[in-house]
């Protein structure tokens, strides 16, 4: 299915009209859903839970355990660890790409609908888990968001076990990103074809209960070769994610820096409760998030040099996910099973910026 930009505005609530219009009117885009969104919004699919495509083994067990009765943001963040654990995802947890100096950082937030109470970390180092750090915060303190050296003796505090996250593997690449990225330090290129590895991938989960209510998470080891120190959107509320009981939740991976400056995941909170659907409120987030984009990160038909994404479930199990670029998928699990579909997407990928691109910008 593919409608054009101008229908895509038509479509829009009325109220939204006007954010949509304030995007990148210069360039072109075509708008592109995997299932027609009349399937979407067919019958009740609950519970259903929405995530990054990493997520796709996540999304089936964290559907089985609401079946099950399980709390939904329990749900999202056994589905997140998962990933967490897993050291051959380089974007999250035990086995992610390390900072510029090759320490692991991780950020993770989460939000719970039903009591309507949010916890996050920064910077977190040696804790392969930080979602459920982050669930610590809002369950045993009165904070919500912990960061660096505070985090971690809080996370040891409540039991938490030290580990090096910094996998061999990683830390080739790690390698291998050091010796390469400048011509003049110290460091002697490879001469072979050495291709390195970059991620701000992330892995963002949102559930809902066959009684509508509503958990979410983002969890990531961030912008890899960040300068350390470095805290994205994942760990912030808002930003890397957002949910509200009465609406739905949303949450994105990609480029944290472009997303924090429009708190991307409340954006698409409040679009939803406006009246837009789940994919059309992450259209006009991905809209918004270009129009707020410094100029050196677009090119010259302003289409930006970096990837984002967003993810989005409404109270009553109707969903949706936009990607800058097409050819990106998500998972979903609800009543049709744990599946992958396509991410709708405002540019085609014959549309993407070539030529001199920053690396960091440009990768998942
Ligand atoms: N979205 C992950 C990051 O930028 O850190």
């Amino acid at each position: 299915m593919s409608i054009s930009r101008r229908e895509f505005l038509g479509a829009g609530a009325t109220a939204a009209v006007g954010v949509a219009l304030a995007g990148p009117a210069q360039a072109e885009s075509v708008i592109v859903s995997g299932v027609s969104p009349a399937l979407r919004r067919l019958a009740d699919n609950r519970p259903a839970i929405i995530s990054s495509a990493n997520g796709i083994r996540g999304v089936a067990k964290a559907r089985e355990m609401m079946l099950s009765g399980a709390d939904p943001l329990d749900a999202a963040i056994a589905g997140v660890n998962i990933q967490e654990l897993d050291p051959s995802d380089h974007s999250v947890g035990l086995g992610g790409l390390p900072n510029e100096d090759g320490v692991v950082q991780l950020d993770a937030s989460c939000m719970h609908g039903p009591t309507r109470r949010a916890g996050a970390v920064g910077a977190l180092e040696d804790i392969a888990t930080p979602s459920l750090v982050a669930k610590a915060v809002m369950d045993y303190t009165d904070h919500i968001f912990l960061v660096g050296a505070g985090a971690k003796r809080f996370a040891l505090e409540m039991g938490f076990k030290e580990q090096n996250l910094l996998t061999d593997e990683a830390r080739q690449i790690w390698l291998k990103w050091k010796a390469n990225h400048d011509s003049n330090d110290a460091w002697l290129d490879h001469d072979d074809d050495v291709k390195i590895a970059f991620t701000h991938g992330t892995i963002n989960m949102n559930a809902v209960t066959a009684s509508g209510d509503i958990g979410s998470v983002t969890t990531t080891s961030g912008m890899s070769y960040k300068i350390p120190g470095r805290v994205g959107d994942s760990a912030i509320v808002g930003a890397g994610q957002y949910c509200d009981n009465d609406v739905g939740a949303a949450g994105s991976t990609g480029r944290g820096e472009a997303n924090i400056k429009i708190a991307g995941a409340f954006f698409v909170v409040e679009q939803m409760r406006g009246g837009a659907s789940p994919e059309e409120a992450c259209l006009r987030a991905l809209q918004r998030a270009i129009q707020m984009t410094e100029s050196r990160l677009l090119d010259e038909r302003k289409r930006p040099r970096y990837d984002l994404t967003y993810y989005a479930i409404a109270k009553d199990g109707r969903y949706g996910s936009a990607n800058i670029y097409e050819h990106l998928q998500f998972a979903i699990a609800d009543a049709r099973g744990a599946r992958l579909e396509s991410c709708a997407y405002l540019f085609t990928d014959s549309e993407r910026p070539r030529g001199a691109v920053p690396m960091h910008t440009l990768t998942h």
